[in-house]
């Protein structure tokens, strides 16, 4: 049993569902490119930074490309990516998940975002979430992608709280073990069998409380 006492999410997966977006993206310009990559695939970026998943797809399709190409290439994905962000709303959040962030807040839990999109601040406009967060971390703070702990150690300083009173909620494994590296708490969002070495792993945050988060 530890202390918790901030709360630090992530976003694609947990807070929204924008996985589909990306998905979507990524597979118009791979079909662009000459080919296709399954659902299955998907999985993979999951929690990947926009670079490393271009250069997963890429390596997926068989096809090189320069240096150059590449940024043209991860720039179009994020044009057509922000067009459909852009018509997100709040009827978009994830079940329990502003629930339980009001449920934190209440609580004298600070709570912060820690994500690898750089389009972090768009979507949590978007949803009408941003009054609920103390800090912001997202991927135009951060040099080091999870599993690296960076994202979320720079998510504890900003809100003075020490890592190992910290909780994360992820629904990557990149991300799981980005906070185990950090030392902190870890919930899993999404499968026990995929997420090993979470403390906790809920299928939602409309299955958290803070008791479960006492017992962590
Ligand atoms: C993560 C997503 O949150 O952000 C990844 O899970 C995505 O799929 C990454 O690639 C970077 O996002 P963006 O918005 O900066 O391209
Ligand atoms: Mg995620």
């Amino acid at each position: 049993m530890s202390i918790i006492k901030a709360c630090i999410f992530d976003l694609d997966g947990v807070i929204v569902d924008t996985a589909v977006y990306h998905y979507k993206a990524w597979k118009r310009l791979a079909n662009e490119l000459g080919f296709d990559f399954t659902e299955e695939d998907n999985e993979k970026l999951k929690g990947v930074s926009r670079t490393r998943s271009l250069e997963l797809i890429l390596q997926w399709g068989g096809v090189t490309k320069t240096e150059a190409e590449k940024e043209e290439l991860a720039a179009q994905k994020n044009e057509w990516y922000v067009e459909m962000i852009n018509h997100m709303t709040p009827a978009e959040i994830l079940p329990g998940a502003k629930e339980f962030l009001l449920t934190c807040r209440a609580a004298g839990l600070k709570t912060a975002l820690g994500s690898a999109s750089k389009n972090s601040m768009t979507i949590l406009e978007k949803i009408n979430l941003t009054a609920l967060f103390d800090a912001v971390i997202d991927g135009n703070k951060v040099s080091k992608p999870k599993p690296d702990p960076e994202v979320f150690l720079k998510g504890a300083e900003e809100l003075n709280v020490e890592p190992v009173n910290c909780v994360i909620f992820e629904d990557a494994i990149a991300g799981v073990e980005a906070a185990i590296n950090g030392g902190m708490k870890v919930v899993g969002i999404g499968s026990p069998k995929v997420l090993t070495g979470a403390n906790l792993v809920i299928s939602g945050l409309n299955e958290m409380n803070l008791e479960k988060l006492s017992l962590l």
